[in-house]
């Protein structure tokens, strides 16, 4: 079989990029994306895509059309593919076995129910969306079981592992694309179907062949170590706050040792995203499964240790703003949860706004991408608050930063976007309460020109001398 036409279900962060990629680099392939969502079609049909992505725009604009295709016709989707991709959302579970901490693979599931129930010909399913290992096992059974009588499957593992806000770069030069299939001939013969597609671009040492377990539990583990140095550095931020040492210098004199590296050591108010907390969850929950739980322990401790920074950098906060901040005005520069996108789903800026939000403060928020009814769905969700309306009217958002920050007591920067470089901080300073502070919990602005201006200046990972008069309590209310 030559792949011809590509289907794939789910028209989210991963399918999308991943699939207008593909019908850019391979125009003799035809690629459908379909959807359950109806605003979501329509969006990627429309100039304002659903998702921001640098470059994806131009991408999409050549493709759509001519060989990329955006629908919610499912059954002709799967029907006409010689190879489909499952890439719909995996949740952490929120109710039942494995509560909070398994995935929750309804969505996959109904998948693969739906290709068995309309596929006529053979066809070659691949599972893109993070999945607990042995995931593929679950496919496989569901599609033997409702399959039409002659038709062959091959279920194949091919993680994806764009970062957002470089999706488009990743996916042109990735560092390595992962394939695993079932150790038979016909296992073999979809593998190498699917590596024929990637070959259009990928230079063959690139793409890895492997068995399909090995190859969900890379991502798995991936996304896992990628979490732990976030946290190991956000740990060492905590000592050199204690210290008076600088946790970019010793983030930057580790880094240099080439056996670790210089990536994923900027210490931060916390990471976020769709994967790193739900993939630790998910291998947490699966070493428990299998009774490993000194295995299980050791990955808590990284998502612990994420809980740990957000919470104690909102104490500081608390601290710092004379340990109240009940009717004060704070400004909140950046909602998602890193930059170059829209995306909040566990930005430590929901944490850091609930918890101030709960003290009592008024939040002046802006965020050059996010929109303002996504802060408002993500502030008011039952999860982090049980008093909607009181939420709802201690918050504003935003269009404008220097709008945002008029009457306010302190400027709290949760997100590393570029244009926060480039504000005009004497302006801002001017319109603010005194004292004014500004709280860097990415530790990227310039720290000396803004004391300079006058700001109280506070950052993660390294401790300004402060103004006398300060007093320290601790804050003992405020749980992680
Ligand atoms: C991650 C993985 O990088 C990607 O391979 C996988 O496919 C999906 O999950 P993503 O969540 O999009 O990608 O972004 P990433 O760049 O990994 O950042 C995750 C979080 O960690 C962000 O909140 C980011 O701000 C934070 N982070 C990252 C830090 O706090 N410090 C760092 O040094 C790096
Ligand atoms: P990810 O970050 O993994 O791409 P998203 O939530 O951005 O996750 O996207 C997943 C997409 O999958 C959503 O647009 C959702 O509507 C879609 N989806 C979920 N279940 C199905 C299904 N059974 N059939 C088609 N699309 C689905």
């Amino acid at each position: 079989m030559v792949i011809k036409k590509i289907c794939c279900i789910g028209a989210g962060y991963v399918g999308g990029p991943t699939c207008s990629i593909i019908a850019w680099k391979c125009p003799d392939i035809s690629v459908h994306v379909v959807d359950i969502s109806e605003t979501r079609i329509k969006q990627w049909n429309s100039p304002n895509l659903p998702i921001y992505e640098p470059q994806l725009d131009e991408v999409v604009k050549e493709c759509r059309g001519r060989n990329l295709f955006f629908s919610q016709d499912i059954e002709t989707g799967i029907n006409e593919a010689d190879l489909i991709f499952i890439s719909v959302n995996t949740p952490t579970k929120t109710f039942g076995i494995g509560k909070g901490r398994a995935a929750d693979l309804k969505y996959v599931e109904s998948c693969a129910r739906k290709i068995a129930q309309i596929a006529s010909h053979d066809k070659i399913v691949v599972e893109k969306s993070t999945v607990p290992v042995r995931a593929a096992e679950s496919i496989i059974h569901i599609l033997s079981a409702n399959k039409k009588p002659g038709v062959n499957f091959q279920v194949l593992s091919n993680p994806e592992f764009l970062a957002e806000g470089t999706a488009v770069e990743n996916l042109l030069n990735p560092d390595r694309v992962l394939i695993g299939g079932e150790q038979t001939e016909e296992g073999r013969l979809a593998v190498e179907e699917l590596v024929s597609v990637y070959s259009h671009w990928i230079t063959k040492d690139k793409i890895i062949t492997m068995n399909t377990w090995s190859s969900e539990l890379s991502k798995l583990a991936s996304n896992a170590f990628l979490a732990q140095r976030v946290s190991s550095i956000n740990a060492m931020s905590a000592l050199c706050e204690a210290t008076g040492a600088d946790v970019s210098e010793v983030a930057m004199a580790v880094g240099q040792d080439s056996r670790i590296g210089s990536k994923f050591l900027q210490a931060s108010v916390g990471f976020g995203g769709s994967c790193f907390q739900k993939d630790l969850l998910n291998l947490v929950y699966i070493a428990e499964c299998l009774n490993l739980p000194e295995v299980a322990n050791y990955w808590q401790q990284v998502t612990d240790m994420n809980v740990h920074q957000r919470t104690r950098f909102t104490k500081r906060i608390l601290e710092c703003l004379f340990n109240t901040v009940t009717d004060k005005v704070l400004t909140i520069f950046g909602f998602a949860f890193k930059k170059n996108t829209g995306d909040t789903r566990e930005s430590p800026a929901i944490y850091v706004c609930s918890h101030l939000l709960e003290e009592g403060a008024h939040l002046q928020i802006y965020d050059p991408k996010v929109v303002p009814d996504q802060i408002i769905r993500d502030l008011t969700n039952v999860n982090v608050s049980n008093d909607p309306d009181r939420i709802r009217n201690l918050i504003s958002i935003h269009s404008d930063p220097y709008e945002a920050v008029k009457g306010s007591h302190a400027i709290v920067v949760l997100t590393e976007w570029d244009e926060f470089l480039m504000y005009e901080y004497k302006d801002m300073y001017a319109s603010m309460k005194k004292p004014a502070f500004i709280f860097d919990g990415r530790k990227f602005l310039d720290h000396d020109s803004l004391i300079k201006i006058g700001f109280q200046t506070e950052t993660i990972g390294k401790r300004y001398a402060r103004n006398a008069g300060f007093s320290f309590f601790s804050l003992d209310t405020l749980k992680d």
